[in-house]
């Protein structure tokens, strides 16, 4: 895996979009995971500037969200469909069209046969081209929270208490008003994207960082399954790359990689 700490987390964002690009250059259509929640803001902020300059879109290509909360009122601003379309989608955005943003549908109350539907729809799109993803403070990416599994397909999850603690901040605070279960892409499905890119910044990141780099591959830290994908890019900003061990190891794999 290639890991690589910067000073901010707009630098990483920047390095996280010529990434990107570079996968988007050799496939104009490809298809993306996108995350939720603060950590790919600086990232989606870079495609809207590019694609404000002429210089990507995501007009030819299908967005497929990490996961979605079950029974979040359609109009609800954290409904992660909303959250994706302020972010992504329209002309003024990425270009993304609404029609090809594709998130698990958390409104019906079949949620396992939502949660089948989005695997299908990811599988009958060809799968996805690059990942998206950010971290729990628990070790979680997408909704997989801790003592589960390492190969399930799209399901339906319990919230931790540490998530619930942790996205209180999108719900005024109240963790009475976060949603207790969620669908969420599986790890199994996740690591069938060709490319994951997974973004991590501050202080109360750093131990689920370093776990997932440098921990042994366990259920207790579900990150820590990408240590077995091909091809993964992880950045953090310095806060949350301050428990890794191996960084000048890190440093001299990149730059031979990059040039760097
Ligand atoms: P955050 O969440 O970006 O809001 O910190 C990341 C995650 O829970 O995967």
């Amino acid at each position: 895996m290639h890991i690589r700490v910067f000073d901010t987390p707009e630098l990483a964002g920047a390095a996280a979009a010529k990434i990107l690009f570079s996968v988007f250059d050799q496939k104009p259509d490809a298809n993306l995971g996108v995350a939720t929640g603060s950590t790919p803001e600086p990232l989606y902020a870079q495609l809207r500037e590019a694609h404000a300059g002429g210089k990507f879109t995501l007009a030819n290509s299908k967005a497929f969200a990490l996961d979605e909360y079950v029974g979040i009122p359609e109009d609800h601003y954290e409904r992660y469909r909303n959250v994706l379309r302020r972010e992504l989608v329209g002309e003024d955005k990425t270009g993304l069209k609404d029609e090809n943003l594709f998130t698990p549908n958390g409104l019906i109350s079949d949620s396992h046969a939502a949660a089948a539907a989005h695997d299908q729809a990811i599988k009958d799109a060809g799968g996805v081209d690059l990942q998206i993803l950010g971290i729990g403070s628990n070790g979680h990416i997408g909704f997989n929270e801790p003592g589960g599994w390492l190969v399930p397909r799209t399901h339906v999850e319990p919230l931790s208490a540490q998530t619930i603690r942790d996205n209180a901040r999108f719900f005024d605070g109240d963790i009475s008003k976060v949603p207790t279960t969620c669908i969420s892409q599986g790890l199994g499905t996740i690591m069938e994207a060709g490319v994951l890119l997974l973004l991590a910044f501050g202080e109360n990141k750093a131990e689920a960082v370093a776990q997932l780099a440098e921990g042994p591959i366990s259920a207790k830290w579900p990150a820590t399954i990408v240590q077995m994908h091909p091809e993964v890019y992880v950045l953090t900003d310095t806060a949350a790359g301050s428990k890794l061990e191996l960084t000048e190891m890190y440093e001299e794999r990149w730059k031979l990689a990059f040039g760097e």
